[in-house]
């Protein structure tokens, strides 16, 4: 075709129209060339023989020729072998390379003629081999500004480059921008984990490669939890922490409490069993990619509480000289400490473990209840305390009597109060000391009077005032020498015992009794006086004598002493023989019934053989008497019996006869059982 075009043009010049020098095609021509093949830059021209035909490549020429048959081509020298020329003006290149590539410009002119051009671009491709992608940094990782994706051949570039990633083709934009060889991802994230592909073509060949990229992320913000969800446990509990986050690759989770770390399983869990209160704190879960090193704390509050031991205790005291009250509540211990107040004394105040308030208007609180609230997160709970004033008492007198035989009388004026009341002590309207003479406790409830002596001034009035703020109470006592205030006997039923029982007042200064008895005794000199059998302390009030001849009369009284100092007897009780009336008769003196027995003593006299033991409890001095005063006859003094003397019996053989003749032995019983 372009043949038969380019005749025409001649034959229309060779017939004589005028013609102009024309070149085709008139516009820039793309040329693509493999490398190694033969390619042509295609040219013709018309309207003047034999132009002169310059090529230039990239503005320099390479080729020039006046067409005529006789002149070859002037060709650069390190081209010849691959540029041709040829009458039409068109250039081709033999086994094209890559160096190839480029623009190249034919001008052709004629003398007279104008200079006319065309324009190629060509391109010299290689087929495309061996693509491969890189990412720069090696590691995507989330949170980096960029990731860029660049690609390489081995052999052969491309005319046109596709990105894709899971299979969708990208586009420049926000996320992503396409340059050269380069797709740059703008702050990767997770979610540009995926395939990522290259589409190389060029018109010969394409290529294409693929590339699993993982974007490394976390640790993320951790979820911790404690189990069992408690806000508060309680010492003794077990529970444990769990420490979870997502990450790639999983973050490993340890913990750290007060600054060192405590072993985790691998799943982040800690155990914490029989927990005590200084496990309560803070508890920090650290995590850490380790791939990537980036690191996530986050703390958990572990509160481990203790109630207080034992219970609150409410007190009040006196201050400010005994005029002002102060309330105290305490309940030390426990985690956090118990916060106590006393609500109906000060809505506002409180105080931890131990707390005490001091109310202004002391007088009003005179019995009224006063609640300590111990409010602790475990437990609430509460103590009480009545102030109260001095209530009436009555004076308490003790005596002691120390090893010198000194009596000390104690004053006990024990009041109940609260605050516990102190005691003012006066005698005679004076007030006391505490000193040598008077000794006045801590507490000041007891006085101690030294030395008593119950014939001095000693025995006098003494005063107590017990005080609190709350109130005074007053009590006088009078003290009273040793007496005794009523006294009674009663006799057994077998009328071998009787029990002595007796009172003295309470004011009475007594440090023992001396129980004394008269009864019959075979000596002359001695039955008519009262020997004293018994030295009770001053505390009793009862005793018992034993041994007593069932036939008998006797005569029992009681004698107070305080020191040295004998106090006045009690009455006299008489136990009479029972003249088959039945049980004891207790009487005053009898002066008849003292006349037969002093008959029947006298029989006895008479009647010397017989020995009776004495079966009546006596003292040591005088069972000897006894004993000696007796007819010159073996006979057996009995040990000394002051108390529960068993009562003799024919077995023990009570008596013992000098005669053995079978009249005098019954006469002799008559007479021992009268
Ligand atoms: C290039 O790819 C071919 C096949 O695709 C392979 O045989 C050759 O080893 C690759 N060369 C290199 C340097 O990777
Ligand atoms: C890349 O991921 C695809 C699926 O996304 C999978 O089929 C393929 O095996 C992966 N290739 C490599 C080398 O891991
Ligand atoms: C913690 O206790 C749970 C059950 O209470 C148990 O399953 C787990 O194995 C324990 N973990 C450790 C690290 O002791
Ligand atoms: C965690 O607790 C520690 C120690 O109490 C403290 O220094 C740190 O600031 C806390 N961190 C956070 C994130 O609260
Ligand atoms: C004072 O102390 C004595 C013992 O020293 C005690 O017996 C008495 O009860 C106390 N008095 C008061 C009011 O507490
Ligand atoms: C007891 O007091 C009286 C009278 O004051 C005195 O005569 C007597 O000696 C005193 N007794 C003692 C043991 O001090």
């Amino acid at each position: 075709m372009q043949t038969l075009f380019d005749l025409t043009v001649v034959l229309f010049c060779v017939t004589g129209y005028v013609c102009d020098l024309s070149i085709s095609p008139t516009r820039p021509v793309s040329v693509d060339a493999l490398v190694g093949s033969d390619v042509t830059l295609t040219v013709s021209h018309s309207g003047a023989s034999q132009p002169v035909v310059t090529w230039f490549m990239e503005g320099l020429p390479i080729i020039i020729w006046t067409i005529s048959d006789d002149t070859s081509p002037d060709v650069a020298s390190d081209h010849s072998s691959v540029l041709h020329v040829d009458r039409s003006g068109s250039l081709t290149f033999r086994n094209v390379s890559l160096s190839y590539n480029g623009t190249y410009t034919v001008e052709m002119t004629k003398i007279g003629e104008i200079r006319v051009s065309a324009t190629f671009d060509l391109f010299v491709y290689d087929f495309i081999k061996n693509v491969s992608l890189h990412t720069d940094p090696l590691e995507a990782i989330e949170g980096a500004p960029v990731l860029t994706f660049y690609y390489s051949t081995m052999q052969g570039d491309a005319r046109e480059v596709w990105w894709s990633f899971n299979g969708v083709r990208l586009d420049n934009g926000p996320h992503y921008s396409i340059s050269g060889k380069n797709l740059t991802i703008n702050q990767p994230s997770r979610n540009d984990t995926g395939r990522y592909a290259v589409v190389l073509t060029n018109p010969f060949s394409s290529g294409t490669h693929y590339r699993n990229i993982t974007v490394l992320y976390g640790p993320d913000m951790p979820v911790l939890m404690v189990s069992p969800t408690k806000a508060v446990f309680v010492s003794g509990d077990s529970l444990f922490l769990s420490c979870v986050a997502e990450g790639l690759p999983p973050p490993s989770a340890t913990w750290i409490f007060s600054n060192r770390s405590i072993p985790a399983s691998s799943g982040g869990t800690v155990n914490l069993t029989d927990v005590t209160t200084s496990q309560s704190g803070v508890y920090t879960c650290v995590l850490i990619n380790q791939k990537t090193g980036a690191q996530m704390k986050r703390n958990i509050t572990v509160h481990v509480y203790e109630i207080p031991s034992g219970e609150p205790l409410c007190s009040v005291q006196a201050t400010n000289e005994n005029l002002g009250l102060q309330f105290l509540c305490v309940w030390p211990g426990g985690v956090p400490e118990a916060r106590l107040s006393f609500p109906g004394l000060s809505v506002n105040d409180s105080g931890e473990g131990n707390f005490s308030i001091t109310p202004n208007d002391t007088p009003n609180l005179n019995g009224e209840e006063i609640i300590c609230i111990a409010d602790h997160p475990l437990i609430q709970t509460q103590c009480r305390i009545i102030p109260r004033g001095p209530v009436d008492f009555l004076p308490v007198i003790s005596t002691n009597i120390s090893q010198d035989e000194q009596t000390t009388v104690v004053v006990h004026c024990n009041t109940e109060a609260s605050p516990e009341a102190v005691v003012h002590w006066f005698k005679d309207g004076h007030g006391l000391e505490d000193g040598r003479k008077y000794q006045i406790s801590t507490n000041t409830s007891q006085l101690f009077i030294r030395d008593f002596n119950v014939s001095s001034t000693d025995l006098d009035i003494y005063t107590c005032t017990a005080i609190n703020p709350l109130g005074s109470k007053t009590s006088n006592v009078t003290l009273l020498g040793p007496k005794i205030s009523d006294s009674s006997i009663v006799l057994s039923d077998n009328r071998t015992d009787v029990t002595l029982k007796w009172d003295v007042p309470p004011t009475s200064i007594i440090t023992g009794f001396d129980i004394q008895m008269k009864g019959p005794d075979l000596t002359g000199s001695s039955r008519s006086v009262f020997r004293t059998i018994q030295m009770m302390p001053g505390f009793t009030r009862t005793t018992n004598i034993s041994g007593l001849e069932p036939k008998s009369s006797y005569f029992f009284r009681i004698i107070p002493q305080a020191g040295g100092t004998t106090g006045e007897q009690s009455e006299e009780h008489r136990v009479q023989p029972d003249a088959g009336l039945g049980s004891a008769v207790i009487a005053g003196i009898s002066a008849p019934f003292s006349i037969i027995l002093l008959l029947i003593v006298l029989a006895f006299i008479y009647y010397g053989k017989c020995d009776r033991n004495p079966r009546y409890p006596i003292s040591r001095a005088e069972e000897k008497v006894i004993c000696q005063s007796s007819v010159n006859e073996p006979h057996h003094c009995p040990p000394p019996e002051y108390r529960l003397q068993p009562v003799p019996s024919l077995d023990s053989k009570p008596y013992q006869c000098g005669s053995f003749l079978l009249a005098d032995f019954f006469l002799c019983f008559f007479l021992c059982s009268a």
